[in-house]
């Protein structure tokens, strides 16, 4: 069994970030979403990976990750030369394939427990296709599935305005050779790609049987900040475990599962778990409240902060209370102690500031 993890796409709704790195690096609770993906096809016991990457981010995403040993695993990039939809990145790794059944797994998308049941469960069954489906209040974001008798699917839909049930499609699917076939068939749908959505759809018509699962657990989908926040408090609150490798002072508290790393320090501080700091982060008069997740080498001084996400070597400074927060790689915040109540501002494109 090998898989293909798809790691393209522009991220429009996560600029500016996305305007400098892949939005699959983008990381929860320290960790590049990608890298959390990668630990569970590993979990799955999947050693053949395969990494389809775009041109704008590919370069950055294979120095990121690298050739998989640090996961014991190969690692393969695919380049799919143009944004042509998730089934034309399927063909774009169609050399990579060959005719192996494989996991198909979106490098935004994560699921509570991983996949090893799904990869077993496939692997027992002879269905051509299985994907999994998570009730949703807002399916017309989403592939949507029908189901029939015995979970097996009648019909699936991308993106409709009038979705027929509220069973959205998880970007997880498992596949054997007919979906090759399948997408050869079909014909680029209103937004110009290939979707997997309809090659599933014309496996079905085909009359292979194409399984659903239902996930009971969370499905994080992370594409705008809002769900980048989620899938942080999400993985912060399932993965974090209590560890210091840095130095706390004694008029600190340190409370809840937090995990400290090397060479950081916390001078006159709370920090309320769960929460993670990096390498050689510096805190000193703070309070980091709970589901906060600060990047390496970050400096925060006099500052009140919770549920936010700081990415790598940011600097905030007297600032009261900042929550839901997603700030960018060597961002600077803080407040002037002078007279004037003005607010001053140097944003990068697609920012967005609520005062
Ligand atoms: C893709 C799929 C869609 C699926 C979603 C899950 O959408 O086309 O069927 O529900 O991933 O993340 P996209 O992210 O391309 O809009």
């Amino acid at each position: 069994m090998k898989a293909l993890i798809l790691c393209g796409g522009k991220g429009t709704r996560l600029r500016p970030l996305t305007y400098t790195m892949a939005k699959q690096l983008i990381p929860v609770a320290n960790k590049p979403i990608i890298q959390i993906v990668i630990e569970q096809v590993r979990d799955a016991g999947i050693r053949d990976i395969g990494i389809v990457i775009s041109p704008e981010t590919g370069e950055q995403v294979q120095k990121a990750i690298g050739n998989g040993a640090r996961w014991d695993a190969g690692i393969h990039y695919i380049l799919q030369s143009e944004p042509g939809g998730l089934a034309h990145a399927v063909k774009s790794a169609r050399l990579f394939l060959e005719d192996y059944p494989f996991l198909m797994f979106l490098g935004d998308n994560l699921i509570q427990g991983g996949v090893s049941q799904s990869v077993k469960d496939f692997m027992n069954s002879s269905n051509e296709a299985m994907i999994h489906l998570k009730e949703v209040a807002d399916p017309s974001r989403f592939g949507v599935a029908v189901l029939g008798d015995n979970k097996k699917v009648v019909r699936l839909i991308e993106k409709p305005a009038e979705p027929p049930s509220n069973l959205a499609m998880v970007g997880i699917y498992l596949f054997r050779p007919a979906i090759h076939r399948a997408i050869d068939r079909i014909k680029p749908s209103w937004r110009g790609e290939l979707e997997i959505t309809d090659a599933i759809q014309a496996m079905i018509e085909s009359g292979n049987p194409v399984e659903a699962k239902i996930l009971e657990g969370w499905w994080l989908d992370t594409g705008k900040k809002d769900d980048i926040l989620e899938a942080n408090r999400v993985v912060l609150d399932e993965y974090t475990r209590p560890v210091c490798n840095g130095q706390v002072d004694r008029r600190s508290r340190v409370v809840g599962r937090v995990a400290i790393g090397a060479g950081s320090k916390v001078v006159n501080s709370v920090i309320r778990g769960p929460a993670v700091l990096g390498e050689n982060v510096m805190i000193e008069d703070s309070f980091i409240g709970p589901y906060t997740a600060l990047g390496n080498e970050s400096v925060l001084e006099n500052v009140s902060i919770e549920h936010s996400v700081v990415l790598n070597n940011c600097c905030l400074k007297n600032v009261e209370r900042i929550e839901d927060s997603l700030i960018g790689s060597n961002a600077r915040v803080s407040r002037v102690m002078d007279q004037r109540r003005a607010v001053r501002i140097f944003l990068g494109d697609d920012s967005e500031v609520l005062i």
